[in-house]
């Protein structure tokens, strides 16, 4: 046991610091999660099935088809194939190896001419001349304020002109659902965070000041303790506003990015960008 880890477990961790891995790019995770995606009832890695088509459904309405389309942190391109199939000329963007092999792969067989490419969105460059952009679930609130910043400064780049860019973020109704403290527990054999047995130890640390969260999993295997933090910050209108200043962009509040009025705040909110200049 690394006890020197143990201890440090109890220290609050610095706002938006990496554990040990990220689960996207788990070798043993980030393989798994794969199936999680392509699960049309659940909605672990993607959005239920019925949800992901009233989203399609209300993005193809509103931009019709012939887009030139980028989806950032695509998966196993559950989204872009049904664009796809709307007339959209499809790329996507990730960085699990594992979900673009397999977006890849099915690509060769389906020949719907989607752009896959393995790539981290804080860095490097981007292809340009997108009608639009999106980012969808969640995507924006799991960065740091300066990546969030350099992937916005990308999206500008990668837009046309008259181009927009989407997504659904969370707000603070969602930290406060996220905020309860899950129990530790044994595995006796394979689960989410690893195929031998395991005691997981999760713990949560606010930071209302940031109105962020961090998600802390501590995985004890035999000879093995390892340390996943997943990130959340509630993202507002102002937050949108300061990436995408009013002067070059008209930003529209949704509920969802299925366009619908909803009585009841579930957590999420919509956001859709649109570039004037
Ligand atoms: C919650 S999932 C959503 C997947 C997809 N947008 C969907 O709704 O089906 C987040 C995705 O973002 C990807 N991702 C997270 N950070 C990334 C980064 N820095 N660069 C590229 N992809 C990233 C993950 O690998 C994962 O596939």
């Amino acid at each position: 046991l690394d006890w020197k880890k143990l201890l440090a477990i109890g220290e609050k961790p610095k706002l938006f610091s990496p554990g040990d891995q990220e689960i996207w790019t788990d070798p043993y995770i980030g393989e798994h999660i794969v199936f999680a995606h392509l699960e049309p009832e659940e909605d672990d890695g993607t959005r239920m099935e019925g949800h992901v088509l009233q989203e399609v459904q209300f993005w193809v309405n509103r931009l019709g088809s012939n887009i030139r389309f980028l989806d950032l942190g695509c998966g196993p391109g559950i989204y872009l194939r049904l664009l796809a199939q709307e007339g959209w000329n499809c790329w996507g963007y990730d960085y699990n190896p594992w979900a673009i092999a397999y977006a890849k792969d099915l690509e060769g067989e389906e020949k719907l001419g989607i752009h896959y490419e393995l790539k981290d969105i804080k860095k490097g460059q981007w292809e340009r001349g997108f009608d639009a952009v999106a980012m969808i679930y969640g995507g924006m609130g799991v960065f740091s304020p300066e990546d969030r910043k350099l992937i916005a400064a990308q999206i500008d780049q990668s837009l046309k002109p008259g181009g927009c860019f989407f997504c659904d973020v969370f707000n603070e109704h969602y930290l406060k659902q996220q905020g309860e403290i899950p129990s530790w527990y044994v595995q006796k054999e394979e689960g989410f965070w690893s195929e031998k047995p395991h005691l997981v130890l999760p713990q949560v640390f606010e930071y209302p000041e940031y109105r962020a969260l961090c998600r802390q999993f501590t995985v004890l295997e035999e000879e093995l303790t390892k340390t996943y933090r997943l990130w959340y910050q509630a993202l507002g209108l102002e937050d949108l506003q300061e990436l995408f200043p009013a002067s070059r962009y008209k930003i529209e509040v949704l509920d969802d990015l299925r366009g619908q009025r909803r009585k009841k705040n579930l957590g999420w909110s919509g956001y859709w960008v649109s570039k004037i200049s």
